[in-house]
């Protein structure tokens, strides 16, 4: 889902954007971010058991492919206003489509590698199980 962040701000003097926790839903645990890549690089493959993220682009282009294991989506980032929020049980992955584009993500949880799945085989198995089924 996207998320247009909250803008202040004009060309002569530059922009200023923002969330809250009551903007994305969850509140947020952990802060990370992804830079120094040259384009063309692809990160990401693997989906979280429990782990809510909103993803943002505050520079550059970078292209995320989310798969529900039913149907893939691309979005792209591309502006510093847009935000993505990723949802448990959606396997990721980013490409980056201009050099050095810094990816940055809010998680709702501290890192635990044991909430990732990194296979996609397993992760289509936890999608036919119900894993995720409310
Ligand atoms: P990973 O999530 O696999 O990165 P990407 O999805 O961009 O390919 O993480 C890369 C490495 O960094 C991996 O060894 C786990 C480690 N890591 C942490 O130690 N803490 C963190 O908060 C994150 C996100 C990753």
């Amino acid at each position: 889902m996207i998320v247009k962040f909250k803008t202040h701000g004009q060309p002569s003097s530059g922009y200023l954007s923002f969330f809250e926790d009551s903007d994305i839903g969850f509140p947020i645990k952990r802060v990370y971010y992804t830079y120094g890549a040259p384009q063309g690089t692809k990160r990401g493959f693997h989906a979280h058991k429990e782990l809510q993220q909103i993803a943002w682009c505050p520079y550059g282009d970078i292209t995320l492919i989310l798969d529900n294991g039913i149907i893939r989506e691309e979005v792209r980032l591309d502006k510093p206003t847009l935000g993505l929020k990723i949802g448990k049980g959606i396997w990721c992955e980013m490409i980056w489509n201009k050099a050095e584009s810094v990816l940055c993500v809010a998680a709702s949880m501290h890192y635990d590698e044991s909430d990732y799945i990194r296979n996609y085989d397993e992760f289509l198995r936890h999608v036919k199980e119900g894993y995720w089924n409310d």
